[in-house]
């Protein structure tokens, strides 16, 4: 049985996973769906009220999504935002016409009901507004219950039908209050009572999980990031010892990385864990090559290669764990609005399709601090919970060109360093990656009486939500300057450090 909450349908803003957001940061569990869903799929989520998000669409356009009529016909309490409330408006008779302006950014919100969707909030507030639509006559039945200059309507309600609609976005962190008037309608309207908290997130996925699995036994791929490593924390708490954890080890990982992962789960966890010493297989099969796409497919073809071994030496395996999150479950689902991302990176790619193993998905609900609160929950390490991204290809891409047993050696020590004196400036958390790049190029220096002639490594750090847009970091010069200090004096190998200005686009993250 799933937990009672929201279900909120997608008609494709760019805002709607926000609205999820939202809603669960009150406690109350809340799920994305298409516009389109089947009542029957609304209804395996046990809704007790139903969110139609924003979209780009205009109503009155023939090809408009709609969604499935019988969500009317629920009893559940509605709430349409912005396109929703120009849905609601037009289904049940009302016009919906283009506004001589769009009314965009903040606008002054004045309530004139303060009964249930609106109860607690003052009678101004400002809100945040982004649409070329508007409401030009109600239809039956329904009244406005607050205001703006522009907007007549700019919310409304039909309390027999129970029915609410607000032209403005309650989601987005400009409009005052906003989380409040969706919680009120969460609360007060469809009567949920907020007790979704990860203690009880925890504790129904375990009885999913034993249900699922039972007595069979699972495998997972463990990376040493945050997903991976919560998800096999998770699962091992339901099925326990019949899980067991493979980690590769292909020589392109950071400093002291396999040592965390065999101590974390090992030592802590005691989860049952392979460590598969696969270094010089992927060296040698790297050699020679300076291609980035060339050796993104030979380390996941390798990497796939040997988690099948090993999977195969397990008798009886019949799952696949995987740390599979929210965004990338709704990206595959969402209409083609706004919000439709491009994605071209994928950790374990492939995996599943292969083995012909069932996935046991655990965080597919959750958005990646939920994870992190949930790693905390489960007792994880602040190490493992707070970890930036890296690439599945690791180090790999981050020595351009042709990838050696001596130029690891040299890019492991100087990303250490830029990692820890990122860590020590507080800014570690801040960033959405720091790193260190091994140039493939010589320079000259001069150090004491010598001339040298050596490589040149390159500081990445940037700032971004989600890793598809980012800036560069503004990096304070005394930590820039500890950096290079440290680099050129205790790493071998290095006589040059500079700071790479690039933001995405034009560049990308990593270098390769
Ligand atoms: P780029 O370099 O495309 O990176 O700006 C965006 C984000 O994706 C990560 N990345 C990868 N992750 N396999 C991965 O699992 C890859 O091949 C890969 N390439 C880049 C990168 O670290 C950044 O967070």
């Amino acid at each position: 049985m799933k937990h009672q909450g929201i279900v909120i349908l997608d008609f494709g803003s760019q805002y709607t996973q926000l609205i999820a957001r939202r809603i669960r940061e009150s406690n109350i569990y809340s799920e994305i769906l298409p516009f389109n869903a089947s009542i029957e799929e609304i209804m395996n989520h046990n809704p007790k009220g139903i969110i139609f998000s924003g979209g780009p669409a205009s109503v009155y356009e023939p090809d408009a999504p709609r969604p499935n009529p019988e969500v009317f016909e629920l009893g559940l309490p509605i709430l349409g935002i912005c396109y929703g409330l120009q849905l609601i408006t037009d289904y049940f008779g009302g016009k919906v016409i283009k506004a001589e302006r769009h009314e965009y950014g903040r606008a002054e919100l004045e309530i004139l009901n303060h009964e249930d969707l609106f109860k607690d909030i003052p009678n101004n507030i400002h809100v945040w507004m982004s649409h070329g639509d508007r409401v030009l006559e109600l239809p039956d039945g329904f009244e406005p219950i607050a205001r703006t200059y522009n907007a007549p309507f700019a919310a409304i309600r039909n309390k027999e039908n129970k029915i609410w609609g607000v032209q403005f976005h309650p989601e987005v962190s400009h409009t005052y209050l906003g989380k409040e008037i969706l919680k009120n309608f969460a609360i007060n309207i469809c009567g949920i009572v907020p007790d979704w908290t990860m203690g009880n997130f925890i504790h129904e996925k375990i009885e999913e999980i034993k249900q699922q699995v039972g007595y069979k036994k699972a495998i997972c791929a463990l990376s040493g990031g945050v997903d991976s490593s919560v998800a096999a924390v998770l699962v091992h708490k339901a099925i326990g010892d019949n899980l067991t954890c493979i980690f590769v080890d292909n020589g392109l990982l950071r400093k002291g990385e396999r040592e965390q992962v065999e101590k974390t789960f090992r030592d802590n966890f005691h989860i049952p864990l392979i460590v598969v010493d696969a270094k010089d297989r992927f060296l040698n099969a790297l050699k020679g090559v300076t291609d980035p796409e060339k050796k993104r497919k030979i380390i996941g073809n390798l990497f796939i290669e040997i988690f099948e071994e090993e999977a195969k030496k397990l008798p009886d395996v019949e799952f696949l764990v995987q740390g599979t999150l929210y965004p990338d479950v709704i990206e595959s689902v969402s209409v083609k609005g706004p919000s439709a991302v491009i994605k071209t990176h994928h950790n374990v790619g492939g995996l599943p399709e292969k083995m012909n193993l069932k996935l046991i998905e655990p965080l597919r609900e959750l958005f990646k601090d939920e994870v992190r609160k949930l790693g905390k929950e489960l007792g994880l390490p602040d190490e493992i919970v707070y970890r930036q991204p890296f690439p599945g290809p690791g180090l790999a891409i981050r020595i351009i060109g042709e990838v050696n047993e001596k130029d690891l050696e040299i890019l492991r020590e100087a990303d250490a360093i830029v990692v820890e004196e990122v860590k020590k400036a507080g800014l570690y958390r801040d960033l959405w990656q720091s790193f260190a790049v091994l140039l493939p190029i010589k320079t000259v220096g001069v150090m004491g009486d010598y001339r040298t002639y050596e490589k040149v490594i390159a500081i990445r750090a940037v700032e971004s939500s989600d890793g598809m847009t980012a800036d560069w970091a503004r990096l304070p010069y005394e930590l820039l300057d500890k950096i290079m200090r440290r680099i050129i004096n205790e790493v071998e190998g290095v006589n040059r450090v500079v700071f790479d200005i690039t933001s995405k686009p034009p560049g990308t993250i990593e270098w390769e």
